[in-house]
């Protein structure tokens, strides 16, 4: 069965659009239509290429991040610099397993921005989330699921896209966990680049706000564990890694595919093999 492309327009619950659309189909789409795009989380792995992909649709972009000298947590001169943006695309985020934590800066954030982008008459609210955040009680996932809530139950116009781990996660996890052993969760993934990732969510700008749409996935399903051992092989690392079962119904779901998509949506083309190959990683 064939699946509607990244960068489809149709992406809306119920949907389906079995055609491939391509790259150069998404910029002339959105031809015309070239709007100012706040970016939250604009300097980070998926914020980078977001602001990237946007430029390349013809869109402008401001940078909301505190490097930039914005902090979401706080919300301290957020309307000001929503001023002029037609949509918010909400890639921000805090690395915790803890779910106080990551409850309290998605609420946090997601608040702010919701407030903020009623003040400064911003249309569209968009974010990421992550496929299964409905179905594992992982701390981190409560805080996304927080975030979900925040936009899908409030009055503000609002677009949420689930999105699969990124071929880029199995880095992040190396980065996260250091050491001459990598110890890395059981976990069925069907992984995506960010790249095609950053590309959709860019495509939603032109939608009218949808909810929750359809989740978006990689082009296969793949076992974490292997993904971390063929980026360290392209490596030329002889770090080991260990399997790691997370205890209990968490551990459960996550090792057999709690994390998979559930129905048909959206799907990047680019494998991960083609992805390490051209990812221009050391
Ligand atoms: N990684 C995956 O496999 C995956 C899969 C699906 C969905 N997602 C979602 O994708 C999103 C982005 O993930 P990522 O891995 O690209 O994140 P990341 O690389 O950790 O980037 C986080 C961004 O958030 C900004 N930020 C953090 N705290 C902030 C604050 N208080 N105020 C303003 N900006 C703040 C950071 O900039 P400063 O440090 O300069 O503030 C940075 O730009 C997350 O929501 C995640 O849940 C990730």
């Amino acid at each position: 069965m064939s699946h509607p492309a990244v960068g489809s327009r149709q992406m809306r619950c119920g949907q389906r659009d079995d055609s491939t659309i391509s790259d150069s189909t998404i910029s002339d789409e959105h031809e015309g239509q070239h709007m100012q795009i706040a970016v939250a989380g604009g300097t980070g792995l998926l914020g980078r290429l977001v602001v990237a992909a946007a430029a390349d649709a013809g869109h402008t972009t401001v940078v909301l991040s505190r490097s930039t000298g914005t902090d979401l947590m706080t919300g301290s001169g957020l309307t000001a610099a929503l001023q002029g943006s037609a949509a918010v695309i909400d890639v921000s985020n805090i690395s915790t397993l803890s779910a106080k934590k990551s409850i309290n800066f998605f609420a946090t954030t997601t608040g702010n921005l919701l407030e903020a982008g009623r003040q400064a008459g911003v249309a569209h609210h968009i974010a990421v989330s992550i496929v299964g955040v409905d179905r594992v009680d992982y701390g981190y996932y409560l805080g996304k699921r927080r975030q979900e809530e925040l936009l899908l139950a409030g009055d503000r116009p609002a677009t949420v896209l689930r999105a699969t781990q990124f071929h880029e996660f199995a880095q992040q996890l190396l980065d996260r966990f250091p050491g001459p052993v990598a110890l890395v969760p059981a976990m069925l993934s069907q992984p995506i680049a960010a790249r095609e990732v950053a590309q959709a969510l860019v495509a939603l700008v032109g939608d009218a706000p949808g909810g929750l749409v359809p989740e978006l996935a990689g082009p296969e399903e793949l076992e974490m564990t292997d993904m971390v051992r063929r980026v360290l092989r392209s490596q030329g690392s002889r770090r080991r890694v260990l399997k790691l079962r997370l205890p209990g119904a968490v551990g459960r779901q996550m090792a057999t595919g709690g994390l998979l998509p559930t129905g048909p949506g959206p799907r990047g083309t680019q494998t991960f093999q083609d992805w390490l190959a051209t990812s221009g990683m050391p």
